[in-house]
């Protein structure tokens, strides 16, 4: 794809509390930590030519309507994973981007509904024969009732909530106390729907693919932890994604999976299998295990996933020889290029 050459006029759309200043200076690193990607993205933006209107709403569907009506914007740049503090809401803000006839970045609707609902993702794979865990799901109130095709170890989850809320070490559960305990803590962290499943032993790899029809995956990326305890399972904990001083303790790094040629084709046809089986679109991250026997499992879809420069997805993307502004060009062109129903 040829970099765009127009001007556009963008509309930047970010929770409330996450639009960046205009400027860095003064700031140390742990005051910019919560908003960086949103400052990445609106800088690089402007820096490729285009007039970038930061919205932050949290609420209220009215601050995106009137802002739209003001800005007219060419596009809208959506880094919204949430809508008045609720994940699942995040479609339903797209599904008014569609309904308004508006052009926004990242993926559709129905992508984004498939997705969230990690037993709902698995249940349309099983069905395509994509390696995925067994599970069940459960709801608050009552008591876990374990089917007994459901053998431990299992990792117990929230249904739909991101971010590894409500997963450590203790999420590997061995026993029918352990299970009953980890689902009531979820119930109790997360207000959502506890899933257990089937715990894949094995390496963790992250792929990112953009494309709406035509897809493209970028080297796959492995989480490597050099100084985890034995014993203890290497599994992305809500401490490891969050604390630094966790990370730097347990020798935490990403970088290129070291994959046969075969097995990384293999990959990368997987990948985008899952792509369209969930009908995303834009861009997004997959979560994957693999397992002795050389099997890729999916454990989740992430569409719109980080964009902050220098992290997992634009790393990533720069290993596959597209820089950052390349990057948020082309998220900006598969944006113009999605055709909705309409
Ligand atoms: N079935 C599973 N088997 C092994 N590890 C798992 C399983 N499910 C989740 N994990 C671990 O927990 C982490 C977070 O789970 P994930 O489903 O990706 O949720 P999130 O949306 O919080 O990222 C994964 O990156 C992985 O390390
Ligand atoms: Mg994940």
């Amino acid at each position: 794809m040829k970099p765009l050459s127009r001007q556009l006029n963008i509309l930047t759309l970010m929770h409330e509390d996450l639009v960046p200043p205009a400027s860095l200076e003064g700031l140390t690193e742990k005051d910019i930590q919560p908003w960086k990607m949103e400052y990445d993205v609106s800088a690089t933006l402007e820096q490729l030519g285009h007039k970038v209107h930061p919205l932050g709403i949290y609420g209220d569907l009215g601050d995106l309507a009137d802002a739209l009506d003001r800005v007219k914007p060419d596009i809208v740049f959506n880094m919204m994973e949430e809508f008045d503090g609720h994940g699942p809401y995040d479609q339903h803000l797209v599904s008014f981007l569609e309904l308004r006839r508006v052009r926004y970045t990242g993926c559709n609707p129905r992508g984004l509904t498939l997705a969230r609902d990690k037993a709902l993702s698995i249940k349309i794979l099983a069905y395509h024969r994509i390696p995925v865990p067994a599970f069940a799901v459960f709801k608050a109130g009552g008591k876990p009732r374990r089917p007994a095709r459901l053998a431990f170890p299992l990792l117990v989850k929230s249904l739909y909530v991101e971010g590894s809320v409500g997963i450590s070490r203790a999420s590997v559960v061995r026993d029918e106390a352990a299970l009953a305990e980890r689902v009531e803590l979820i119930h109790r962290q997360t207000g959502s729907p506890a899933i257990a499943e089937e715990y894949i032993e094995g390496r963790e790899i992250y792929v990112g693919l953009m494309g709406n029809e035509r897809l493209q995956a970028s080297t796959p990326l492995e989480l490597v932890l050099e100084h985890l305890p034995e014993g203890a399972p290497n599994i992305a904990t809500s401490r490891l994604k969050w604390d630094y001083a966790h990370q730097a303790k347990m020798g935490m790094q990403t970088k290129p999976a070291e994959l046969a040629p075969e097995a990384r084709r293999h990959l990368e046809q997987l990948s985008k299998r899952i792509y369209r089986a969930l009908c995303l679109s834009g861009y997004a991250r997959l979560d994957f295990r693999l397992a002795a026997d050389g099997r890729f499992f999916l454990l989740e879809a992430n569409p719109n996933p980080c964009l902050t420069y220098g992290e997992d997805f634009a790393e990533a993307a720069h290993l596959s020889a597209l820089e950052y502004p390349g990057l948020l060009d082309r998220i900006l062109r598969l944006g113009l290029n999605y055709r909705g129903v309409w």
